[in-house]
């Protein structure tokens, strides 16, 4: 077991003294190298739960563990990709994948080492030098996700974060993500409002209810398994049991909202 959650929940409290209940009682666990998808309508509390597992707020209930241990705050091992890039606009691709590393007093010459490493996993070795705003935003986030590989996690936490991106680019990085998790065995916990894209990238599918969030399905996706080959894009969209199981879950995410 990589992740337990075990009876979280979360309350807010705003600023005109209201109570906001965003998350219900919540037990998850979830594999090493388990890829993760998370569905459910806006405001169901899925950016609640992953600023959790990410150590950026405390839950005003439950645990959550990590190899055994209670997760305190934020940690290397933890690696976030955010929906909008958060790159530094005044530094080159190069310093803002190597930030991290920089700031932990990584050497440069491993510094240079893992950044470069990153930025060719995610297709930007011709990049180094250019800034954030000579990138497109495809790149900036594939930018983002370097930054995130160049620390090495055992979990990467993303969150919506091909949700700006037109179609196609969002096909490739769905892809090249694919493979990064297959051969880096990285545990993922990936956001989308996209059902297509939970079952094009998980090996399981969780839908949540509607304010506060509940975990209402925990789907199994093995469609691959069946066919016995990964299969990807239109090869996979066009089986009979994509549809199905994408019919099944958009209706699991009306039904919770209904
Ligand atoms: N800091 C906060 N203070 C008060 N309420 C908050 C705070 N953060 C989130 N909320 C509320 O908690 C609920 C869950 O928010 P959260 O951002 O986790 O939802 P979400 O599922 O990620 O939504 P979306 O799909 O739109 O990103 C929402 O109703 C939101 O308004
Ligand atoms: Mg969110």
């Amino acid at each position: 077991m990589k992740l337990s959650l075990d009876g979280i929940s979360q309350q807010y409290v705003t600023d005109k003294g209201e109570t906001i209940d965003a998350l219900g009682a919540t037990d998850l666990e979830i594999d090493e190298g388990q890829f993760v998808c998370v569905v459910g309508s806006s405001g169901c509390g899925k950016s609640t739960l992953l600023n959790i597992i990410a150590g950026f707020l405390e839950p005003t209930t439950g645990t959550v563990k990590m190899d055994g241990e209670a997760i305190a705050g934020p940690a290397r091992q933890r690696g976030v990709v955010f929906q909008q890039p958060t790159l530094f606009p005044w530094l080159t691709v190069h310093k803002n994948v190597e930030f991290g590393l920089k700031i932990k007093g990584v050497s440069a010459a491993e510094r240079e080492r893992k950044a470069s490493e990153a930025l060719a996993t995610v297709g930007l070795a011709d990049f180094h030098e250019s800034k954030p705003y000579e990138l497109s935003g495809g790149m900036q986030q594939r930018t983002q996700i370097a930054r995130v590989l160049a620390n090495d996690p055992e979990i990467i936490l993303m969150d919506e974060p091909f949700g700006a991106l037109d179609a196609i680019t969002r096909e490739k990085l769905q892809n090249d993500l694919l493979d990064l998790s297959r051969e880096k065995k990285k545990t993922i916990f990936f956001i989308t409002h996209s059902v297509d894209e939970a079952i094009v990238l998980g090996d399981r599918v969780i839908v949540m209810s509607p304010r506060p969030g509940r975990v209402v399905r925990d789907e199994p996706i093995g469609i691959s398994k069946k066919y016995g080959r990964p299969l990807r894009g239109a090869e996979l969209r066009e089986t009979p049991e994509f549809a199905e199981m994408r019919d099944s879950i958009a209706a699991s995410i009306g039904m919770a909202a209904a």
